[in-house]
């Protein structure tokens, strides 16, 4: 697969009338992390990030929906896994048909088809994956031909995170829309993720994030040293510099973390076996084998690690109590789409 939207022109440009559209994008994992948002003037200002972001895509994580014009329904048909979603995706979902609906001038509904190839429980947050393939999908199926930068930004309106999977590899988020820093095979790294056993039920990265920010004494400081970090991460990146960019990683990851925990109900995602995992890799790390841990909006804990470290690393994390199960991802391709004739060729 290449990076970037691909159209393979079976149906031509234009409107696919009759037809679908199928895109396939993956999931991303943040190095240097989004939280906080610039307060919106206008809907198509949503989820602007208040700081800028560096993420990696990961191969063999996708989410592929597929996108037709659904001209006799009432309204928007929206299936997750063969089910009806849920309200809240939905919600999140019509924001980007009715700005494809607003830029390509049409008024039909849509049929949207979407089915997630993320392991269930993997706590790995399959929105990014999702609102990217859903923007990819309806805008091709719309006629609208949308470079990479535009169809982040389209993407974004769903989900923040989701403008870092348009891109394959390493993506950059600044502003409106993001952009590829360096490609999949920049680098041969590998992300290991231990997943913590866990009943208890996460805050939205969204409830969190707004939370964070209207009522932690510590986000003004989040915000203000994020730059840094962002600069940071990009440098280490550049030089494929791993212990570099763990610390960086880590601090990132952690000051985050300390922004939530400083809200008003305090947002604290990490289960004991999150900390636990964390030992582990200062542990590994004092061996001598390069790695360095991230968490998002729950317990789970990403290690990236050099590709020839990933056997040791992953027994090394099964090996931590609490941990149920690893899974290992690679750096992976960016958005792709298919356009489907009536004929269903
Ligand atoms: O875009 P959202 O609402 O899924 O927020 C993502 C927030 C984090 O995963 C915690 C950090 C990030 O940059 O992905």
């Amino acid at each position: 697969m290449k990076d970037g939207p691909v159209n393979d022109g079976l149906v031509g440009d234009g409107l696919v009338i009759g037809g679908a559209v199928v895109a396939r994008a993956c999931v991303n994992i943040a190095l240097i992390k989004y939280w906080g948002k610039v307060t919106p003037a206008r809907p198509e200002d949503a989820n602007i990030p208040a700081v800028p972001s560096l993420s990696l895509t990961l191969d063999g994580l996708y989410t592929e929906t597929r996108v037709s014009f659904a001209p006799e329904a009432e309204a928007d048909i929206f299936l997750l896994n063969g089910d009806p979603l849920d309200e809240g995706g939905v919600r999140r979902a019509r924001v980007i048909l009715d700005r494809v609906r607003d830029l390509a001038d049409v008024a039909a509904p849509f049929r949207v088809d979407s089915v997630n190839h993320v392991p269930t429980a993997a706590g790995l947050a399959s929105s990014a994956s999702s609102m990217a393939a859903l923007a990819a999908a309806t805008a091709r199926c719309a006629g609208l031909d949308l470079d990479p930068g535009a169809l982040s930004e389209l993407a974004r309106l769903g989900s923040g995170s989701a403008s870092r999977s348009v891109f394959g590899g390493w993506a950059a988020w600044e502003g409106r829309r993001a952009h590829q820093v360096a490609p999949a095979d920049h680098w041969d790294v590998a992300v290991v993720v231990a997943i913590v056993a866990s009943g208890a039920k996460a805050v939205s990265s969204r409830d969190a994030m707004n939370r964070t920010a209207t009522t932690s004494p510590l986000y003004r400081g989040w915000v203000a040293q994020a730059p840094q970090s962002f600069a940071e991460g990009l440098e280490a990146l550049r030089a494929r510099d791993l212990d570099a960019l763990s610390a960086v990683m880590e601090r990132s990851t952690m000051r985050m973390h300390a922004s939530a925990l400083g809200a008003a109900p305090p947002v604290l995602y990490w289960e004991p076996a999150t900390l636990a995992v964390v030992r582990a890799v200062e542990r590994i790390r004092s061996d001598g084998v390069s790695c360095g841990f991230t968490m998002d909006a729950g317990p789970n804990v990403k290690v990236f690690c050099h590709g020839r470290d990933v056997s040791r690393v992953t027994r090394e994390l099964s090996a931590v109590a609490g941990v149920a199960r690893t899974i290992t991802a690679r750096p992976g391709p960016g958005v792709s789409i298919r356009v489907i004739s009536e004929e269903g060729s």
